[in-house]
C-alpha cells in the first residue's frame, strides 16, 4: 500500500514532465541498425521530385510544422479521412485544403522504405526526416535529425483549425498558438523564415491588399508602396484568388535570409511575416535585424528551432504504431 501510494504521483510528475517538455528518447542514430539507408534513400526520391517542381521542398518542409502543431509530431497531418475508423483528416482543415501539398513524396518515400525494411520507420519521421532534406537542398542549412517517432491513431481537424496559425494572427494569438508548444519569440522568427521559399495564394492576402480590416479599397499600411502595387497587379480584387505569388520576392526558391531583408523593406508577403518586424515596441523586430544581418545566426537558430519543433508531444516506445500507409492507420 506504501509503495503504490508513493509511486502514484512520481508517475504523474514524470508523465507531466514528457507531456510538457517533449521526449528525451528520440535520438539521431535510431534507424542505424534497423534501417540505415533511410536518409539516402529520401534523399534521392526528393531530389527526383523536385526535378518537375521548384516548390516541392517548400511542399514538403511544411507539412512537418503542419504535423508538429497539431497534436504533436505524429504523422495526424498525413491521415486521409476515414469516417469508419474516427479519422478526421486534418487536410480538409481550411488552413490545409488546396494549399497543403507534397502527399504523393512521401508515399513514395514510405513505400520504398517499406521494402527495404518493413514496419520500422514512422511516417511522423519521415516528415522529420524530409523537412531538413528539403531545406538543405534548397540551400539551407542541415542539422541532426532526432528519430524514434511513432505514428498516431488518429486526427483532428478541429485542432487543426485551432492549433494553425492564420495570416492574420495578431502578435499575441501567434506568440501562444507557439508558445503551447513551448515555442518562444526566437523559435516565433527563426521559423517564420521557412517563408524564404515557397508561394502564397492571393485568396490568403486579397483583404490585405484590397479591403484591409473590412474598409474596401484599403490596403494594410506597412506595405512598401512599389511593392503594394506589384503585389496588387498580381492578385487584382476580387479575381486570381488561387493564383501565388512568391512568399520571398528577392530569392523565391532558395533557403536564405533574404526573408528578414524583405520585412525590413516592408515587403513581407503575409501580414503574420511583416509583424514580426512592424509591431512597435515588439522583441520579435530585433531578432528579424540579427537575422537579416548574419545568414549564419539565422541557420544556427533555424535548425535549434525544427529540433525544438520536432519534439512536441512525440509518440515512443510502444505507443501508437508504425503505419505502414502514412494516408491510413493499420
Ligand atoms: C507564423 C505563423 C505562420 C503563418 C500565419 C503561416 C501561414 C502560411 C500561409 C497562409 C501560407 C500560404 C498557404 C497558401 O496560400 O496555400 C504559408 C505557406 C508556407 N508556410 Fe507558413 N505560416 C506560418 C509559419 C510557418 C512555419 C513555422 C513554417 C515552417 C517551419 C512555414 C512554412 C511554410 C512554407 C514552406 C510555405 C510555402 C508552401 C508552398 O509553397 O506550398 N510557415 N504559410
Ligand atoms: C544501403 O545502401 C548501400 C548502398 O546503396 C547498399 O550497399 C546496402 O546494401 C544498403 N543497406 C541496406 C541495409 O539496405
Ligand atoms: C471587406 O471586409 C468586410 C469585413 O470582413 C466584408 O464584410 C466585406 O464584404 C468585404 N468587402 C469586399 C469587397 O470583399
Amino acid at each position: 500500500m506504501g509503495l503504490s501510494n508513493i509511486n502514484i504521483p512520481l508517475l504523474l510528475l514524470s508523465l507531466l514532465m514528457f507531456g510538457v517538455l517533449g521526449n528525451a528518447q528520440l535520438s539521431s542514430d535510431f534507424y542505424s541498425e534497423s534501417c540505415p539507408n533511410v536518409t539516402i534513400i529520401a534523399r534521392r526520391l526528393i531530389q527526383r521530385a523536385s526535378r518537375t517542381d521548384v516548390r516541392l521542398t517548400a511542399k514538403v518542409m511544411r507539412l512537418h510544422f503542419h504535423d508538429c502543431f497539431v497534436n504533436g509530431c505524429d504523422g495526424s497531418v498525413l491521415l486521409d479521412a476515414a469516417p469508419v475508423d474516427g479519422v478526421e483528416g486534418e487536410k480538409e482543415a481550411f488552413q490545409n485544403a488546396g494549399s497543403l501539398d507534397g502527399f504523393e513524396v512521401i508515399d513514395d518515400i514510405k513505400t520504398a522504405l517499406e521494402n527495404v525494411c518493413p514496419g520500422v520507420v514512422s511516417c511522423a519521421d519521415i516528415l522529420a526526416i524530409a523537412a531538413e532534406i528539403s531545406v538543405s537542398l534548397a540551400g539551407g542549412p542541415s542539422w541532426d535529425v532526432l528519430l524514434g517517432r511513432r505514428d498516431g491513431r488518429t486526427a483532428n481537424r478541429g485542432d487543426a483549425v485551432a492549433a494553425l496559425p492564420l495570416g492574420p494572427d495578431s502578435m499575441e494569438i501567434l506568440t501562444s498558438k507557439f508558445s503551447v508548444h513551448n515555442l518562444d519569440t526566437t523559435d516565433l522568427v527563426a521559423l517564420s523564415g521557412a517563408h524564404t521559399f515557397g508561394r502564397v495564394q492571393c485568396g490568403v492576402i486579397a483583404n490585405r491588399l484590397h479591403n484591409f480590416t473590412g474598409n474596401n479599397g484599403q490596403s494594410d499600411p506597412s506595405i512598401e508602396p512599389k511593392f503594394l502595387r506589384t503585389l496588387r497587379r498580381k492578385c487584382p480584387q476580387g479575381r486570381s484568388l488561387t493564383a501565388r505569388v512568391n512568399l520571398d520576392p528577392t530569392s523565391p526558391d532558395s533557403f536564405d535570409n533574404d526573408y528578414f531583408k524583405n520585412l525590413q523593406n516592408n515587403r513581407g508577403v503575409i501580414e503574420s511575416d511583416q509583424i514580426l518586424f512592424s509591431s512597435k515596441g515588439a522583441p520579435t523586430m530585433s531578432l528579424v535585424n540579427r537575422f537579416a544581418k548574419s545568414q549564419r545566426k539565422f541557420y544556427k537558430a533555424f535548425a535549434k528551432s525544427m529540433i525544438k519543433m520536432g519534439n512536441v508531444r512525440v509518440l515512443t516506445g510502444n505507443d501508437g504504431e508504425i503505419r505502414r500507409d502514412c494516408r491510413r492507420v493499420n
